[in-house]
């Protein structure tokens, strides 16, 4: 897979920007939904900052908020407290800097895959042959040369993963937000999948922010992770990972990640089970400690 990933052909765009590459700041940000009795709290007084290059995970409970966090940040969404900067500057809407990466495939079916991957230039008004030369670049890149014409309902769930981020990568973007991009996929499928992504951040070095419930996956890809609480999310930890790079599958049994592992682990449980407890009842709970909290609710001790 390395040496498909070595130096490209030509890629002269994206090997000519300059080095300095999207810092993201979250300041004291916060987000609701909703108004009185109904109102959602999803995010709380979330600071946060991503170096230029730098590549950070956020792990957290689901409905802590995260996907509401990376929304904001892609300008989807304005916060309801506080500010999201990109290079200093408030984010108030989408942009072509900010490539976005979901869970869900969102390649356009009607469209071939190379066609899909161009679309994005295509809209910034670049001419076909230097489309075409740019997304046959990164297609190799991620070994989806041989697929360039076929359709995406033609493709398997990895292969359509891997077009979606060659799509986002294509206007050379200097961030790139991405939200559970392989949990559809099997663990082994998954795991190539992480290895095509630190190395196409390594080649290319823009900022990342990334969402995982995927501990091993946090750990092996970043350079920080950020452990949301459960709902209103706020940020519970930081931890450096002081991993060397480049990243290879061998590190993910060496102490080092073991120890950083066993960290998150017992952070996030502690978590997950607060955003569960309120809604399990005490049949669900079976097998976990509890008690009757002060409102008589059955919580997790
Ligand atoms: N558009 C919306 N309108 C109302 N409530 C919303 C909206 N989007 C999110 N929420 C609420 O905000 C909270 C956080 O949702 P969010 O999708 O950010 O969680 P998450 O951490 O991404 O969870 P998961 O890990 O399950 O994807 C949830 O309680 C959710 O119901
Ligand atoms: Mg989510």
């Amino acid at each position: 897979m390395n040496s498909a990933l070595k130096s490209p052909a030509h890629a002269s765009d994206l090997n000519s920007k300059p080095a300095h590459r999207g810092e993201i700041e979250l300041k004291n940000l916060s987000m609701s939904f909703g108004q009185g009795a109904s109102q959602v709290v999803a995010v709380k007084g979330v600071n946060l900052t991503v170096a230029p290059g730098e590549f950070v995970s956020i792990i957290g409970p689901s409905g802590c908020g995260k996907s509401t966090l990376l929304n904001v940040v892609a300008g989807f969404t304005p916060p309801t407290e506080g500010q999201a900067l990109l290079d200093g500057v408030p984010i108030t809407g989408p942009g072509p800097g900010r490539g976005v990466v979901f869970q869900q495939y969102s390649l356009f079916p009607w469209m071939s895959v190379r066609k899909n991957v161009e679309f994005g230039l295509k809209m910034q008004g670049v001419a076909a042959n230097k489309r075409e030369t740019t997304a046959r670049t990164l297609l190799g890149l991620a070994g989806l040369l041989a697929f360039e014409n076929h359709y995406p309902d033609q493709l398997s769930g990895g292969m359509k993963q891997r077009v979606g981020i060659v799509r986002a990568l294509a206007t050379s973007p200097q961030v790139m937000l991405m939200d559970e991009p392989f949990g559809a996929l099997d663990a082994q499928t998954r795991v190539v999948m992480q290895q095509i992504l630190t190395n196409m951040w390594q080649k290319f070095r823009l900022s990342v922010l990334f969402i995982t419930h995927d501990i091993e996956e946090a750990i092996f890809l970043s350079d920080r992770v950020f452990v949301m609480t459960a709902r209103p999310g706020r940020i519970k930890a930081e931890l450096p990972i002081p991993l060397p790079r480049p990243r290879t599958a061998e590190m993910m049994s060496s102490v080092e990640f073991i120890q950083i592992l066993h960290k998150l682990r017992n952070l996030i449980r502690e978590e997950s089970l607060a955003a569960m407890g309120h809604e399990l009842d005490a049949g669900g709970l079976e097998g976990f400690a509890t008690e009757v909290g002060p409102s008589g609710v059955q919580q997790l001790v």
